[in-house]
């Protein structure tokens, strides 16, 4: 079958290459793609992601029969909607479902009514009412912006002072509609733990879990990002943690369809904290995790195609999930300067010597292939490079040696992926 990706991110090469190893994939194009996309499917420039009506005439007239909805915005508008109208087969929730990630008071909400657990909240309309919340609770304490600020719109305030602030600039506009409502939230603690779970027809198949590092720099310094680098499986979440972490997002499915129109077809993320009093909910996403994607589906055994159609049909007894005994670490390199701003161009050199080492493949984020051939950075995360093993360490080591064998000017990574983690749970006391 001919199948559609939407998307341009390291998440989406990973899902793209994922789909491509399955028999029943034929022609495949991701919209608008990067430059690791474009060696092995078709990219697709000049139709807008975000238009439904843009998407399905594509898909119809190139005989798609899978549309895979890769990054939130095009959920959130509502893209998933007016594709299945168009009877197509999408992975991916409905505007309404994509709300859980799209609107931070809308998915407390949710949590609430279904006893999921999560920080304690509120939410507010007025500075004055946020601030003197904000001041009654003391610090530390969380302030976040309503809708979507591409991941800038958290503030974990160490200090009453640093909320009021993060209070007042969302209110002053500084991060646009998204902040016309604030929530704040009681500051959990604990290690965070990712579980991304194929939900459909009200039933989690959940993925093995992952743990990502949002930190620009070593040692979980800097600001956040949209992550530095992942790994899987997660040795620092006990038995226990991973099936209570599996209970939420089961009870979460069920929840999605006993409160929706149209049933949640697609990913739904579960960001977690491993607090002490058991696994709460930090937020939901309503897609797959980047760059959690780049090491869990390569530890997938099962055919992806099979398994997206499944959900996508509303079948999810027909999920069957096997994963590999292998151990995924991922290392992004960035350009110089991002999350903040950077330049973009520069030629990218050792990507080949590098996918030589066993284990070793490299998922592409902000790349483009240039006219003559060779390819350019053209975004702050440029690569995710991926190391499987049969260790952790090993795992680790290659994905570093891998690293050393690609250049680019400016390259900026961390060199303390996975570290904390080998160290074990001890390390997060
Ligand atoms: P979010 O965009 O909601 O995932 O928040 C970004 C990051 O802020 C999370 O990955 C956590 O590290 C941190 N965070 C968000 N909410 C809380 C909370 N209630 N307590 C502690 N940390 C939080
Ligand atoms: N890895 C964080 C996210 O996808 O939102």
């Amino acid at each position: 079958m001919n199948i559609l990706v939407l998307g341009s991110g390291g998440r989406e090469h990973a899902i793209a290459w994922a789909l491509s190893k399955s028999a029943r994939c034929d022609e495949l194009f991701v919209a608008p793609g990067n430059g690791g996309t474009a060696s092995f499917a078709t990219n697709v420039s000049g139709i807008n992601a975000e238009s439904g009506e843009e998407v399905a005439t594509f898909a119809r007239e190139h005989a798609i029969e899978l549309v895979v909805i890769g990054p939130e915005a095009p959920l959130v508008v509502g893209v998933a909607d007016v594709l299945r109208d168009a009877g197509f087969a999408v992975f991916g929730p409905s505007a309404e479902g994509a709300q859980l990630e799209g609107s931070k008071d809308f998915s407390k909400r949710f949590m609430a009514r279904n006893d999921i657990p999560t920080a304690a909240y509120a939410t507010f309309e007025d500075a004055d009412a946020a601030c003197a919340y904000v001041t009654e609770q003391g610090a530390p304490i969380v302030v976040k912006a309503d809708g979507l600020a591409a991941g800038k719109g958290v503030v974990v305030a160490e200090i009453v002072e640093d909320a009021l602030e993060a209070v007042r600039t969302c209110f002053d506009g500084g991060f646009g509609s998204a902040g016309a409502r604030v929530v704040i939230e009681e500051c959990m603690t604990g290690p965070e733990c990712s579980m991304l779970s194929f939900v459909s027809n009200g039933v989690s198949n959940p993925m093995a879990p992952a743990q990502d590092h949002k930190r620009a720099y070593d040692g979980d310094k800097g600001p956040n990002t949209g992550g530095m680098g992942v790994y899987s499986p997660v040795p620092i979440a006990t038995e226990d943690e991973l099936r209570q972490m599996e209970d939420i997002m089961q009870h979460a499915a069920e929840a999605t369809k006993k409160e929706f129109a149209l049933d949640y077809r697609g990913c739904l993320y579960g960001g977690f904290m491993l607090t002490p009093e058991g696994p709460k909910i930090v937020e939901f996403n309503a897609r797959f995790g980047d760059p959690e994607t780049q090491v869990v589906l390569p530890r997938l055994e099962s055919d992806l195609v099979d398994v997206m159609m499944a959900v996508a049909q509303g079948k999810p007894e027909e999920v069957e999930l096997a994963w590999s005994d292998k151990w995924a670490v991922s290392v992004v390199l960035a350009s110089a300067g991002y999350p903040g701003s950077y330049e973009k161009g520069k030629v990218i050199t050792g990507i080949d010597a590098a996918e030589e080492l066993e284990g070793v493949t490299v998922f592409h984020a902000g790349t483009k292939l240039a006219e003559d051939g060779s390819l350019l950075t053209s975004g702050g995360r440029v690569l995710n490079v991926v190391a499987l093993a049969d260790t952790f360490e090993a795992a680790r080591n290659q994905a570093y040696a891998a690293v050393d064998l690609i250049d680019f000017e400016g390259k900026q990574f961390r060199r303390d992926i996975a570290a904390k983690a080998l160290k074990g749970r001890s390390a997060w006391a």
